[in-house]
C-alpha cells in the first residue's frame, strides 16, 4: 500500500513537472554523467618532493600567486604568458627572490604546450582566463605533472568531467586554487563546526557580491576577457569563493554531496547603466549585449537534506561580501562583518568571534599568520593556501581540495545557467566521486596540519 502511494506520488510529481514543461531533476543533467573510470584520486598522496613549479598566466592573479609562492620558497622554473612584458616582469620577481631566471614561454596562445612538456616541472599553476583552465590543466596532467588551476576550474559539466577523468587516468592531481577556504574566519569556523559547536548543521549561505564594474570595463587585465562572459551566460559564473568554505563546513564530498539546485536571475541592468555613464558614443563596447542577470540566486539541496543559498552579483553597487553563513541546531555564524550567535545568549545581539580565537584559530594561521598577513593577498589567505599546497606536496600528503571538489564547486556555474534557462527547473549535480563521497569524512583543512 505504502509502495503504491509512493509510486502515485512520484507519478503525480512527474505529471506536474511535465504539465509545467519543466524537466525533472533526473532529466536535467541527462547525458552529462559519462562512465566513471573506476579509479579514484581520493585520498591519493602526492609523492613527497619539493616541487619545481611553472606558472601559466602572469597577469594580476598569476603575479600575486607568484609572490606568495616565492614567499614559501617555491622553486620556479618556467613562466608563460601571451604578453611578453608580463612574463618578463614575473621573471624579474623570481630573480629578485634569488633564483635563476625561469625560462619564458611567450610565443602565443598555445606556447603553454611546450612548457608542460618540460622534463623538470612537477606542478603547473594556471592563472589564465576561464576558457583556458581546462585545456591547460588537461595538457599538464597528460604530460605527467600536477595541476593547480584558478577559479572556477571549469565552466561546463563536460569540462568538469574532463578534469576528473584526466586526473584519474593520469594519476595526477588537479586542485582548484580556492583561496577562500583558507581565510582566517573560514578555517576558524571550520574548526568550530568540526568540534560540534553549531550542533547538527541545517543550512548555509554563500555569495560572490563584488562590484567589478570598473574592472569589467577596463582596457587591461580582466576587462579584456571577463566582460565577454556577460554576453554569453545567464547564471552564476563565479560560484566557488562563497561555496568552497560552506561545502567544507558541510563535509561535501566527505559524507555529503550536492544533489540538485534551482536558480533564478534578476534582470540585467547594472552594466548598461554603467556603460551609459562611462562610455563615449562610438565606443565598440556599445555593440555588446549583456545577458547575465545582475543577481543570480541558486538554492542547493544536499543528499543529507541541508540547503545552501548561493548568490552572484558583480554588476551593481555593493560592498564586498561572500556571506559565509553556517547554521545549525545550536547556533550560527555569518560574515561581513563576522558575528556569531549561540543558543541561550542575548536574543537581541550577535556576539564577536574574538572569544573563540584562542581555542579554534587554525594551526596554519597560528604558525604562518604573521608572514601571511605581511605578504598579503586577500588578508593572507592566498599565502596560507600556497603554503599548504606546497606543504602537502613536500610532505607527501593528499591535497586538501582535490579534483572532485574542483568539479563539484564549479558545477553550479553551468547548472545555474541550465536552471535559469528552464524556468528555474531543478538540475541534478553529477556525482563526480562515483559514490565515494560516502567513504571519507570532513575536510582535511579542519585538522591539525
Ligand atoms: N582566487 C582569487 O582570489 C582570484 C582573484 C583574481 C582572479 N582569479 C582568477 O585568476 C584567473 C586570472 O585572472 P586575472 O585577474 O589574473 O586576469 P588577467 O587578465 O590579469 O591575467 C590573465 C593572464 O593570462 C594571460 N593569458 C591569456 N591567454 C593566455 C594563454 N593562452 N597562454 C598564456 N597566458 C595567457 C593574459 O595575457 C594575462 O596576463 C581567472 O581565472 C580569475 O578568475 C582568482
Amino acid at each position: 500500500m505504502q509502495d503504491v502511494s509512493r509510486r502515485s506520488f512520484l507519478r503525480a510529481g512527474a505529471m506536474s513537472a511535465a504539465a509545467m514543461n519543466l524537466p525533472m531533476p533526473s532529466e536535467a543533467s541527462a547525458g552529462s554523467e559519462p562512465k566513471l573510470t573506476g579509479q579514484t584520486m581520493m585520498n591519493v598522496s602526492y609523492e613527497a618532493k619539493n616541487p619545481r613549479v611553472a606558472l601559466i598566466g602572469t597577469g594580476g592573479r598569476g603575479t600575486s600567486l607568484l609572490g606568495n609562492l616565492l614567499g614559501c620558497d617555491a622553486q620556479v622554473v618556467a613562466l608563460c604568458d601571451i604578453v611578453a612584458e608580463k612574463a618578463e616582469h614575473a621573471q624579474s620577481l623570481v630573480v629578485k627572490a634569488g633564483q635563476k631566471a625561469p625560462e619564458l614561454y611567450t610565443r602565443g596562445d598555445h606556447d603553454y604546450e611546450r612548457l608542460v612538456a618540460r622534463e623538470d616541472v612537477d606542478l603547473v599553476v594556471i592563472a589564465t582566463p576561464w576558457n583556458w583552465h581546462v585545456p591547460m590543466a588537461v595538457a599538464t596532467m597528460q604530460h605527467g605533472k600536477h595541476a593547480a588551476v584558478e577559479v572556477p576550474a571549469a565552466t561546463t559539466i563536460e569540462d568538469c568531467w574532463k578534469l576528473v577523468h584526466t586526473s584519474e587516468t593520469t594519476r595526477k592531481h588537479c586542485v582548484m586554487l580556492e583561496n577562500c577556504c583558507y581565510g582566517f574566519n573560514e578555517t576558524l569556523i571550520l574548526n568550530m563546526v568540526r568540534a560540534g559547536e553549531f550542533g547538527d548543521l541545517l543550512y548555509g549561505e554563500a555569495a560572490y557580491l563584488h562590484d567589478l564594474r570598473e574592472e569589467l570595463f577596463s582596457n587591461a587585465g580582466e576587462g579584456l576577457w571577463r566582460r565577454n562572459f556577460h554576453t554569453l551566460l545567464n547564471g552564476n559564473m563565479y560560484p566557488t569563493h562563497g561555496l568552497g568554505p560552506v561545502a567544507n563546513y558541510m563535509s561535501v564530498n566527505r559524507g555529503d554531496r550536492f544533489e540538485y539546485l534551482v536558480s533564478m536571475s534578476s534582470p540585467q541592468r547594472g552594466l548598461d547603466v554603467y556603460r551609459k555613464v562611462h562610455l563615449k558614443e562610438g565606443d565598440p563596447r556599445w555593440s555588446e549585449k549583456y545577458i547575465t542577470g545582475d543577481l543570480n540566486t541558486s538554492l542547493i539541496k544536499t543528499a543529507n537534506g541541508l540547503t545552501i543559498t548561493l548568490k552572484h552579483d558583480v554588476s551593481n553597487p555593493h560592498p564586498y561580501d561572500r556571506i559565509n553563513t553556517i547554521a545549525g541546531t545550536k547556533g550560527l555564524f555569518t560574515d561581513y562583518p563576522p558575528r556569531i550567535y549561540f543558543d541561550g545568549e542575548d536574543p537581541e545581539a550577535w556576539g564577536a568571534i574574538d572569544r573563540y580565537k584562542d581555542q579554534y584559530q587554525h594551526p596554519l594561521w597560528k604558525n604562518e599568520g604573521e608572514l601571511a598577513r605581511k605578504l598579503g593577498g586577500h588578508g593572507g589567505m592566498d599565502f596560507i593556501m600556497c603554503f599548504r599546497l606546497l606543504e602537502c606536496m613536500r610532505k607527501g600528503l593528499p591535497p586538501d581540495m582535490d579534483v572532485y571538489d574542483a568539479a563539484t564547486w564549479s558545477a553550479p556555474g553551468p547548472l545555474s545557467e541550465q536552471s535559469v534557462a528552464n524556468g528555474s527547473a531543478p538540475m541534478k549535480f553529477p556525482d563526480f566521486t562515483g559514490g565515494r563521497w560516502k567513504d571519507r569524512q570532513g575536510s582535511p583543512i579542519g585538522k591539525e596540519a
